[in-house]
């Protein structure tokens, strides 16, 4: 049995957070190891964003983040921000453009933001190993200082000063995803928060899915509601139920059991346009109206519900309303979300309360550190999750 290897740092996950980290530790001069135990690094990273990788946002708030403490994240943030992580992206000559709401992504392919990070990575002399278990991780007592863990894995066991789990969240088992880093917590006495797939399409029952079956495929601008969240996106009606950005965005707030009320025309006031069309054009049909403002399949499949299909001048103020209701406040209930499989994060993770919002440190275990997705911190869609693990692994890297 070969003896075991002393290092400074040891990073144990090589995706966003942890090869952040992993650079910037490094670039202060800590001798620093990166493992994964999957085949290759940064998978996330490469499927992310349709491919190319929504890296941040030109606009990064708190309101952008949800955590049981919404103070949290701001600190990290803070020191390192949206124009630090683009400064990197032009350092390293990455074409990236604006899409909308701010979001930045790749001209090209999220390989290049991998390739930035692994370059950094080299530059800064931090090893990263593929391949690799985490069989058990030990606190050492004070007389094999500055070496704090003992970490046996499958390509050896590493004595180190600094541990930082960066193991990200359950979303996409199939990429590798796990628990680990919950464990971690566990056995170092850390607190959990519930954890629970957000960013994440919703299922609709049988009799729902009937309902709107001929609108699979359709999409409109909506508002959605859900408490007293609201997003004004796209919505995708699919074979399994809804999805979308605005969707994705609010299945962060959802809680099973809850209605979400969705405004199919955000941007008019249909008593007003529809009283207007009854002097204007009164012998159209309702379903002709309103084809011409949402997709014929949605026009038609949410008039089915009007008791009766007139011309718009055949309907009294009254039923006005009750149409105007039904395409502004169209309450629905999920059965519930596709979870894990196709979620793009998972909510909740370490409690924040047990970390150092400065280093990202375990209050309670020097040297262990908890960064990106593990932590109870999730972003809205839009580059706020890969800024939080550009951030927090920042944070963490001056202090390992
Ligand atoms: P991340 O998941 O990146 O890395 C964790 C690493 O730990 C992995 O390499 C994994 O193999 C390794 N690991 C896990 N368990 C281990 C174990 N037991 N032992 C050793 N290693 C282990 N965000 C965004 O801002 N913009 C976007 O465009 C997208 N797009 C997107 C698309 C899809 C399909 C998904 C699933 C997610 C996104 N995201 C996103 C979210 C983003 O990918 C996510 O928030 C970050 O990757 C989190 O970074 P971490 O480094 O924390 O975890």
């Amino acid at each position: 049995m070969s003896s075991p290897q002393n290092i400074d740092v040891l990073i144990i996950g090589a995706g966003a957070a942890g090869l952040m980290c992993a650079a910037n530790a490094a670039a202060r001069g800590r001798n620093v190891v990166v493992v994964d135990h999957a085949n290759k690094v940064g998978k996330k990273i490469l499927m992310s964003g349709g491919g190319r990788c929504n890296f941040t946002n030109m606009e990064v708030l708190p309101k952008h983040y949800l955590s049981a403490n919404p103070h949290f994240f701001k600190s990290a943030l803070a020191r390192f921000t949206q124009w630090d992580f683009i400064a990197l992206v032009l350092k390293h000559g990455v074409a990236y453009h604006e899409k909308k709401l701010g979001q930045l992504f790749c001209d090209n392919k999220a390989q290049d933001i991998l390739d930035l990070l692994l370059d950094e990575c080299a530059e800064a002399g931090a090893s990263i190993f593929t391949h690799c278990d985490i069989k058990t991780i030990e606190a050492l007592s004070a007389e094999h200082a500055p070496a704090r863990y003992k970490v046996a894995t499958s390509l050896g066991d590493y004595l180190c000063e600094s541990l930082v789990i960066a193991t990200g969240g359950l979303s996409i088992p199939t990429m590798g995803a796990t628990g680990f880093g919950y464990q971690v917590a566990e056995q170092f006495g850390l607190a959990l928060k519930p954890r629970t797939a957000g960013l994440v399409p919703f299922t609709l029952s049988p009799t729902q899915l009937e309902q709107f079956k001929d609108c699979v495929g359709n999409a409109a601008e909506v508002t959605v509601t859900c408490g007293t969240q609201s997003f004004t996106e796209n919505l995708l009606f699919t074979h399994r139920g809804l999805s979308g950005p605005a969707i994705l965005q609010i299945s962060s707030y959802w809680q099973p059991g809850q209605n979400l009320e969705i405004n199919l025309l955000p941007q008019l006031d249909l008593v007003d346009y529809l009283t207007r069309q009854q002097q204007e054009r009164p012998k159209v049909l309702l379903t002709t109206l309103m084809s011409e403002l949402l997709t014929k399949s949605i026009a038609q499949s949410f008039c089915s519900f009007v008791t009766e299909i007139r011309p718009v001048n055949q309907y009294t103020p009254k039923e006005i309303q009750a149409i105007a209701d039904l395409f502004h406040k169209w309450e629905i209930m999920p059965a519930g979300t596709e979870g894990y499989r196709t979620a793009e994060v998972t909510l909740g993770g370490v409690d924040v309360d047990g970390l150092s919002s400065k280093t990202m440190e375990a209050k309670n275990q020097p040297g262990l550190f908890f960064i990106g997705e593990v932590v109870d911190v999730t972003g809205h869609l839009g580059g706020f999750n890969f800024q939080w693990a550009w951030a927090s692994g920042f944070a963490a890297a001056q202090f390992v």
